[in-house]
């Protein structure tokens, strides 16, 4: 079974409600239905009632739940908690109740308050727009310090990864993390690794540099990120500093960093930035035809997912599933 199918199953095996606080928004409309029908997960929309109603006509709604925060009974009580939450960052009273209009507040704090098990948004909205009430609200999961995004890569070549399957990360968030973020990085997508990939997690650091060939301080942050991830997560395997080429063929990888359970068999790859994670999503999935599933949003206390703003209605589907089973491994 695919691996996307996978996960879909396993969403339908412990369903959890998921708000789509784009309610208006045409894809978002079609994929509700699609997610209901398929059982994937019980689904919120959030926006204008009659809007939501008029474009979903003839569409089969019957276990698709609407809200319009405006409407709302508890768009005080939501504005309340957030005001106290945020008034020593500057929040007011009436900024706070406007902020609780907005679908992607109130569907975050639908999820603060255990109403709602994870959010899906970023179909109109930047990536910015989309985390930014999570990144305030929900905040980052005990013991993570950093919220970043990852890819799970599929390629044809099954000689790499786990048979082709590979997580990496941060492709989507962390501009420029440091050292220590890029710890916590590396701990997440572990996490992402084991609970939606079913992978057993080799992390390589990745870098210009394979064990000293090369000195920067560039190469010095991975370095230090590597020993921070053996620090704070002993049981996780993870090399580095290590070149892609030196994680990802054995051969190479052997010569390279001799003795190494990682190098020429990762399949977690960390990148040192957002400009290489970036750069080297886009490559593998062009260049070499991989599927990229995300990005998945890893590191909050809560799930919470961004789509592409050219996503489709089955990436708007696949999205659900993938944060309905990080809900089921939150909850456990
Ligand atoms: N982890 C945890 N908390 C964070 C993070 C993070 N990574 N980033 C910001 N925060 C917190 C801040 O501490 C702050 O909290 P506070 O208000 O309680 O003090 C709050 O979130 C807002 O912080 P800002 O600095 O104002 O963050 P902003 O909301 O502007 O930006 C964002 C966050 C959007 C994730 C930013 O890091 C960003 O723009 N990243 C790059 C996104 C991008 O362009 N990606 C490439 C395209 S995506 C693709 O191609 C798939």
């Amino acid at each position: 079974m695919a691996l996307m199918d996978q996960i879909k199953a396993k969403a339908r095996d412990d369903k959890k409600r998921i708000c789509l606080p784009e309610g208006t928004e045409e894809r978002t409309i079609k994929a509700a239905e699609i997610i209901s029908k398929e059982g994937i997960a019980d689904v919120i929309l959030l926006g204008n009632e009659d809007e939501i109603k008029r474009l979903s006509k003839g569409l089969d709604y019957t276990n698709v739940e609407i809200i319009d925060p405006e409407k709302d009974e508890r768009l005080e009580s939501y504005a309340k908690e957030f005001y106290e939450l945020r008034k020593k960052k500057g929040m007011t009273e009436d900024r706070a109740i406007e902020a609780m209009k907005n679908t992607l507040y109130f569907a975050v704090m639908m999820i603060k308050q255990g109403e709602a098990d994870g959010m899906v948004a970023g179909a109109i909205n930047t990536t910015g727009n989309t985390l930014r009430p999570a990144l305030q609200i929900i905040k980052t999961a005990p013991g993570i310090s950093v919220v970043s995004s990852s890819f799970i890569m599929e390629v044809d070549k099954k000689e790499y990864g786990t048979d082709g399957i590979m997580i990496f990360a941060d492709c989507a968030v962390n501009i420029n993390p440091d050292a220590k973020q890029l710890a916590a990085i590396a701990v997440s997508s572990a996490e992402t690794a084991k609970t939606l990939a079913g992978l057993d997690p080799k992390i390589a650091m990745l870098s210009f540099s394979t064990k000293g060939s090369a000195q920067h301080e560039l190469v010095e942050k991975v370095i230090k990120a590597t020993d921070i991830v053996k620090e704070i997560a002993p049981g996780l395997s993870v090399d580095g500093e290590l070149q892609a080429d030196a994680a990802l063929v054995d051969k190479v990888g052997k010569l390279k960093s001799p003795g190494s359970t990682v190098a020429g068999e990762a399949n977690v790859l960390i990148f040192p930035d957002l400009q290489a994670g970036n750069i080297g999503y886009k490559l593998v999935q062009r260049l070499a035809g991989a599927e990229a599933i995300g990005p998945i949003c890893q590191g909050l206390a809560m799930p919470v997912n961004d789509l592409s703003r050219g996503c489709d209605i089955d990436d708007i589907v696949s999205v659900v599933a993938i944060t309905a089973v990080q809900a089921q491994n939150l909850k456990k």
